[in-house]
């Protein structure tokens, strides 16, 4: 069969790799890939955002699968496109992706389905909204309604800090007109557990923790993802049993009593609290730069996965046991303003994959294209050896504008929260 990824991040990069050892493929496409996904993928020069030129594409190319990458293309209408067509789309239509671009929506349904999660209050008007904030305890987290790139969410230490940034979401509105949620601040571990979904069915994949924050210790401003491993020993087995079947089955489940039919990878940004595990927030694809350990453990053929749930038939999926560990090496500034452009040597020195990100070639010299540049992993039987593999890595690359993160992996190595 002929497959198409939509995107060129370092997570359609791991979808094409793992695509690409696939029995059943034929041809691989990418629109627009990256220097990393040519490897493995025709990489096409077709703007992600025109949904008829993609489609007009796919027909011509007879592709039977397309796999969006993004939010950005799920939110845009990428699958309702073709919806009309024989092509298929492991990705939610433009309804059922509003369990991650609208966190009202998807916090009234943890609501009615009883999915645990943080209690919490809907406000338009910025007055209400301040005298919510006053009349409850501080930390308290502000979140605007809507896609913001991780940007729209401030986990506040005082008044003061809630309530500016409750002015740069409902007075400035800086992301746009939408609503903000004001929730409860939940203390605990966080990680991530993502499922291949289609209609009521789900298979889970082994967890991943990412952290979110640019600095070391998690300090600094919240980013896409600074780095990750796979699986994430500080979880206990009953915690990830939990999520699994009384959060991510249950959602699935509701979606479905709701007829919102949920196809292709559901997210569960999940934190173990004392009362047990309680969802942060859904997303309706792939986490990004979590695909990057996870699908690299994936042993059984991914394309058969999903031909079989679209038949609506479960696969019994093998996962490698090894730990994955991976840094993100990202342009200095990220993730307010930054350069890009600067050359990139050494990726083929290291012993473990580097995945792109935000990569460019330019005269043949692979050069920065991003905020986040590089995702440098290494793997072993131990968490150790996956963290000084990918570490070792690391100092083989190459560029003068890249910074990263030195604690990755040491939460569930050394206790929580220590960086
Ligand atoms: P989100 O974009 O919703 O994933 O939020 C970004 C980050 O903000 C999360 O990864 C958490 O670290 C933090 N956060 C969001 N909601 C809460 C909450 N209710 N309690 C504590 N931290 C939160
Ligand atoms: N790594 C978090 C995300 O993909 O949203």
């Amino acid at each position: 069969m002929n497959v198409l990824i939509i995107g060129g991040g370092g997570r359609e990069h791991a979808l094409s790799q793992v695509i690409s050892k696939s029995n059943k493929l034929t041809k691989l496409f990418a629109i627009p890939g990256n220097p990393g996904i040519a490897k493995f993928a025709k990489c096409v020069d077709i703007n992600p955002l025109n949904n008829q030129e993609i489609l007009k594409f796919s027909l011509e190319k007879n592709i039977n699968l397309v796999i969006p990458g993004s939010e950005v293309y799920l939110e845009n209408g990428i699958t309702d496109t073709f919806s009309e067509t024989d092509i298929l789309v492991f990705g939610p239509t433009k309804a059922a992706t509003q369990i991650e671009s609208s966190k009202k929506f998807a916090k009234e349904l943890m609501k009615k389905y009883n999915i645990p999660t943080a209690n919490y209050e809907i406000f338009n008007n910025f007055d209400k909204a301040k005298n919510y904030v006053l009349s409850n305890s501080i930390p308290t987290v502000i979140k605007y309604d809507g896609l913001a790139f991780g940007k729209g969410v401030v986990v506040a230490n005082s008044v003061d800090e809630a309530i500016d940034a409750l002015k740069v979401m409902l007075l400035d509105k800086k992301y746009g007109d939408g609503n903000v949620i004001i929730e409860e601040f939940l203390d605990g571990e966080e990680f991530s557990l993502m499922t291949f979904v289609h209609d009521e069915l789900m298979i889970p994949m082994p967890i991943a923790q990412d952290y979110k924050r640019l600095s070391d210790n998690d300090l600094g401003p919240n980013t896409g993802g600074m780095g990750v491993y796979s699986p994430v020993p500080i979880i206990d087995k009953s915690s990830i049993e939990f999520s699994i079947n009384e959060i991510l089955k249950k959602t699935v489940e509701a979606l479905y009593s709701e007829k919102i039919v949920f196809t292709g990878f559901l997210y569960g940004g999940l934190i173990l609290t004392k009362e047990g595990p309680k969802v942060i927030e859904f997303n309706a694809r792939f986490g990004d730069p979590e695909a990057e350990v996870i699908l690299p453990k994936l042993e059984s053929d991914i394309l058969l996965i999903v031909m079989n749930l679209f038949d609506n038939i479960m696969t019994e999926v093998k996962w490698s046991n090894k730990f994955h560990l991976g840094v993100v090496m990202a342009s200095n500034g990220y993730p307010s303003k930054y350069l890009t452009k600067f050359p990139i040597n050494g990726i083929d020195d290291t012993s473990g994959i580097v995945f792109q990100m935000g990569t460019i070639l330019e005269d043949d010299i692979l050069k920065t294209n991003g905020g986040r540049v590089l995702l440098v992993t290494g793997e072993g039987m131990t968490l150790k050896d996956a963290q000084e593999r990918a570490y070792n890595n690391i100092l083989k690359i190459k560029c003068e504008n890249l910074i990263y993160r030195k604690d990755i992996g040491n939460k569930s190595l050394r206790g929580r929260k220590d960086g």
